[in-house]
């Protein structure tokens, strides 16, 4: 991933390339698939607002303090976790959060490829040319029939892996530095260019009131936790993603500033993905809780009727993919990084080992859409549990234990040290909410969604 491919730890060749990497890392499919289709499922507004706050007062802080955990150590999570317990004095367990966000990278990836796998199918749909002269409910058979098919889906799951597999043992600066460095921009281009089209829709600006406008009647404690775990989800905190891109970075690069800049971009892209598919939601009379196929089912229509909405399709659908892989190529990071680091592998064999046994838990998310639909545990097929094991807990309590870490354990000089910005303001905001305000509203919300509060 550092583009010298050997075993020893490497460094990003810039701040830019940082940023590419952690923005890729960023922008993927929890943008544009999962925020417009949760935002629908939990009624809108409200829930966006609680959303933008979680990214502001728990996420930044908290992707600051992944980044700089990761940079002070460079070393995987894992080892980053050890070394910088025997450093504070404190106990070795801490390490424990290394293993969980290996785990967490697993169980996300395993669905995250399924559904990257609908986004390449669609890029042959777009081909074919089967949105032309399709009105909503022909789009949404195409959908449903690709979701019905297992081997389609394994086919598609499996393709997917492959080209995660194959960047990451590359090395990701080698192939998706390039990629990413043209893609991201065109990604965003399209978006704007969607939006666009969506204003031709008749129906922008009931799209529009139902993102921006809150009715906070509409918001319970789970959509509440939806949208804080969709904070850390969306900015691949949490897990050691961000620490492991953040072992990778120069030592002279300000941490807050190229933070904000990511979880700003961020942002932008997945309110930018809301405001193009409601209004086609709504002027196409669909439902906005349709739920994971909501983007599936709109955008077609979209590309159906426009002008140049083949080659626009095709294009689309591309670039989603290549910002897919861009995340999922974060997912197995951290594990790949402690296998080349512990157990001698190189890059190739660790991404053999890590990448099949991702693939195979695909299978559970693939066979939750078709032949095991019927099959639920506390109310929730395999993939729905998935989702919410990994984004709504795992996340959030990594995320609380990185905070407590960063806030309560780690010496103050050395994170003032690290962050670059000695007894500033910004370093005493950063640290009333790194010890204060995100772990207590992680806590607040678990209590909530429990009962107790
Ligand atoms: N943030 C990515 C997205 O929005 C998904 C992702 C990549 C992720 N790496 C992660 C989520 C690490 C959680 C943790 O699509």
């Amino acid at each position: 991933m550092t583009g010298t491919e050997k075993s020893d730890h490497g460094q990003w060749s810039s701040r830019f390339a940082f940023i590419l990497a952690a923005t890729g890392s960023a922008v993927g499919l929890g943008n544009i698939w999962k925020f417009p289709y949760i935002t629908g499922e939990n009624g809108g507004g409200a829930f966006v607002i609680v959303y933008l706050l979680c990214v502001l007062l728990i996420g930044i802080p908290i992707m600051m303090a992944e980044t700089m955990l990761g940079r002070r150590t460079r070393q995987n999570p894992i080892d980053t976790m050890i070394t910088l317990s025997d450093e504070a004095g404190a106990d070795k367990n801490w390490h424990y959060l290394g293993w969980m966000g290996v785990i967490a990278g697993f169980l996300i990836l395993s669905y995250y490829s399924v559904i990257a796998g609908w986004a390449s199918a669609y890029v042959l749909k777009a081909f074919t040319g089967s949105f032309f002269a399709a009105d909503a409910s022909e789009i949404k058979g195409l959908f449903d029939g690709l979701i019905a098919s297992p081997i389609q889906l394994i086919f598609w799951h499996s393709l997917f892996m492959l080209a995660t597999m194959s960047v990451v043992a590359r090395g990701v600066k080698t192939g998706i530095e390039k990629a990413v460095r043209f893609l991201m921009p065109s990604l965003f281009v399209m978006l704007i260019l969607l939006v666009a089209y969506a204003m031709t829709t008749g129906s922008y600006d009931q799209g529009l009131k139902f993102l921006f406008t809150p009715d906070f009647s509409k918001l319970t404690g789970d959509s509440v936790l939806t949208a804080m775990g969709h904070a850390f989800f969306t900015l691949s905190i949490g897990m050691g993603a961000i620490m492991v891109y953040g072992s990778y970075l120069p030592k002279d690069v300000s941490i807050s500033k190229t933070v904000f800049l990511i979880a700003g971009t961020d942002t932008v892209v997945a309110l930018l993905a809301g405001m193009a598919i409601f209004p086609i939601v709504f002027a196409s009379g669909l439902e906005p809780a349709a739920g994971p196929g909501l983007i599936f089912q709109t955008l077609p229509i979209a590309f159906g009727n426009m002008t140049g909405g083949w080659l626009f399709g095709i294009l689309f659908f591309v670039m989603l993919v290549f910002a897919a892989l861009s995340s999922s190529i974060s997912l197995i990071e951290p594990a790949v990084a402690w296998l080349v680091e512990n157990k001698g592998m190189n890059r190739k064999q660790a991404c053999i080992w890590s990448g099949s046994i991702t693939w195979l838990l695909g299978f559970g998310t693939i066979f939750s859409f078709n032949i095991w639909s019927g099959f639920k545990i506390f109310d929730r097929t395999i993939f729905q549990l998935l989702d919410y094991l990994t984004a709504n807990l795992l996340l959030p309590i990594g995320g609380f234990c990185i905070a407590v870490f960063a806030g309560w354990i780690m010496k103050r000089q050395h994170s003032e040290h690290e962050l670059g910005m000695p007894n500033t303001l910004s370093y005493q905001v950063w640290k009333v909410l790194i010890c204060y305000v995100a772990p207590a509203a992680v806590f607040l919300v678990f209590l909530h969604v429990v009962g107790v509060l």
